[in-house]
Parts: C-alpha cells; structure tokens; sequence
C-alpha cells in the first residue's frame, strides 16, 4: 500500500493510469482497484476516472485505529503520557511487548523532566513494556543505545535521510533533533520488574507545528525530506525491526550493537560538554566501551565511563538534546 501512495504521491496533483500503476507495482489493474479501496478505508481520498486513472486528493490525519488494535496495539486517541500509562498498565501486571500509542500527548515527557511536543496526527508517540526478567537493571541500561541503533537503521532506510545518534538518545538529522527515547526502568539490583520505552518520532510537522520556546532546535522528517511519510506504515516497520534488536539485545547483551552504534553516532570525535545533577565534564567524546558507556577524556588525559547526564555544545553536530 505504501509504494502505491509513494507513486501516487510523486504524481502530484496529476492522474497516474491503472495502467502504469499496475505495471510500477507489478500487480494487475483490478489489484490496484482493491488497494485503493482500502487505501480509501483508511481515510484516503483518491478521486478515480475511468480514462485519466487515479489522484491522489488528500490523506488522513489519523492513524487507523482499528487496524492497530488489531495488530494488538493499545490505541488512543488522546494521553497525558504514553510512558505514565504503560507504567501504571505494567504495575497491574500487562504482559510484556504490550505497545501503547496516542494520536496526541497533552502532557508528553522528555528526559529529564522535560515536556515532549505531541501534537496530534503530527508524529509517533509510544511505549513497549517489557518483561525481561532474568536480567538486571544495571545491564538493562544500554537499552536506549539499542533502540536508537534499531531506529536510526529503520528512519534512514524508509527515508533516505542521514540520520545520525547522539549520546544517548537523540536522533538528529543536520543536527536538529528528530526523534528521542524515554527508558523508565522497575527493578531490584539482582533483577527487573520491567521496564518502559517511550519512543517519540517527530513525523510531519511543519515549522509552525513546534512550540517557540524549544531549548533546541527540532525538525521533523516531513521538513527534511518534504515527503508525507504514512505513520501506521512506518509504525507497523519500526516496531518489525525493535523486536529482532531488543530480543538480540536481551541474550547477548550490547555487544552486536556497539559498533553500529559506532558508525551512526554524530558524537564521537567531537569536543563535548557534559552537565548531570551536581556535575560537569568538559573533554573530547573518545569511544562507546562494551558496556554503552560513553568515554570522554579531560583535558588531563583522564577517561572517564559516563552512563548518565546531557551532552551539550561542544560541536554543532553534537549540541542539540532534548527538546
Ligand atoms: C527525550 O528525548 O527527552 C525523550 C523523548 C521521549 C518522548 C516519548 S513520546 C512517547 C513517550 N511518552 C512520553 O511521555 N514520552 C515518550
């Protein structure tokens, strides 16, 4: 369905033939007629004539909840935070993989007590309970490294765009961010109850779309790519692609993903400023040892392991967080 929008989509506002359709897609005239169809079941206007063909007139602004209900996703239409909610189903005991999305978050959560702009229809906001038992939460931690490198792979491979990972959970395209991630960890030391990713994908904002104040700058991939990318469809690739990565994760801990993490970070090699409660680092972002500890070395050549805190200027690839 979603390389027929794709067509549809370069044609403009330009009829396309059954025809040439069926021929791009390798699919006869009456398999396209059923693909529209249902495109326009989810809220698609596609005007059809008998002699010009198809146009695209106009897409849906909401996700098709019916469609990821069945796909076993919990779906809203508005939350406070999916994170604050996929918690308080975690605490009644949801089984794990339990995926809970909004079509808006009124009161959405960034890192370190800040909001995340949720507009409605505008991105992907959601969250995963997780269940892995046997593991502690102290290697549980990478886990936001692993999202992001499954992220990064899938967002660049649906839109060709060069997004790159900034420690630990930013992903950014020309430095503005794009997307972030939200890890809330339950546990004892020797094991986890579960554990919350709250995944936030900036989809199709426009410039107007972002709040004034942001303390950095944020794009979205609509303004990156100018292409409408179709959010249930990427959903339904991202959450295909998170599994395999965090069930990797979950045997063999985060070596399989250091060195992609590697080659997808914008924050290695560059001059960093590290602030967290009560402290600040000022160095050069060296290396990712195997654990997901970002080395950064002082000015007195002294390395030190960081597992927590913000990242800031330093370079202006590196100097965007939160937003
Ligand atoms: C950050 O970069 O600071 C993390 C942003 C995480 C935002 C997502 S949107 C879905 C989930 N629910 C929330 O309230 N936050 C996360």
């Amino acid at each position: 369905m979603e390389k027929l929008l794709e067509i549809m989509r370069r044609e403009g506002p330009g009829f396309i033939s059954g025809e040439k359709l069926g021929a791009q897609r390798g699919v006869t005239r009456a398999a396209i007629w059923k693909i529209v169809e249902e495109l326009r079941r989810e809220g698609y206007k596609i005007e059809a004539s008998t002699n010009k063909g198809y146009r695209l007139l106009e897409e849906p602004d909401r996700l098709p909840g019916d469609k990821l209900a069945a796909l076993g996703i919990r779906y809203y239409d508005s939350l406070e935070s999916t994170n604050r909610v996929a918690r308080e189903l975690a605490e009644e005991g949801c089984p794990g993989g339990t995926v809970i999305l909004a079509e808006e978050q009124r009161q959405g959560r960034g890192r370190r007590g800040r909001s995340w702009s949720s507009p409605p229809g505008k991105g992907l906001w959601f969250s995963m309970v997780l269940r892995p038992k046997r593991l502690t939460p102290g290697e549980i931690a990478p886990v936001t490294l692993v999202v992001a490198v499954a992220l990064t792979r899938t967002l660049r491979e649906e839109t060709g765009l060069p997004i790159t990972v900034k420690w630990p959970n930013d992903l950014l395209i020309h430095g503005k961010k794009t997307a972030g991630i939200l890890t809330e960890i339950k546990g004892e030391p020797d094991h986890t109850e579960y554990l919350v990713i709250g995944i936030g994908i900036n989809v199709l904002q426009e410039e107007e779309d972002f709040p004034q104040d942001l303390r950095h700058p944020a794009t979205s991939l609509y303004l990156e790519s100018n292409r409408k990318i179709n959010r249930a469809s990427l959903l339904q690739q991202l959450l295909q692609d998170l599994t395999p990565s965090l069930e990797l994760f979950f045997r063999q801990g985060f070596t399989p993903f250091r060195q992609p993490w590697i080659e997808l970070s914008s924050t290695l090699g560059q001059s960093v400023n590290l602030t967290w409660p009560g402290g600040r680092l000022e160095g050069h972002a060296l290396d990712l040892d195997p654990q997901g500890a970002l080395i950064i070395v002082d000015k007195n050549g002294k390395h030190h392991p960081i597992n927590y805190g913000e990242l800031q200027a330093g370079d202006t690839t590196a100097a965007n967080s939160s937003h």
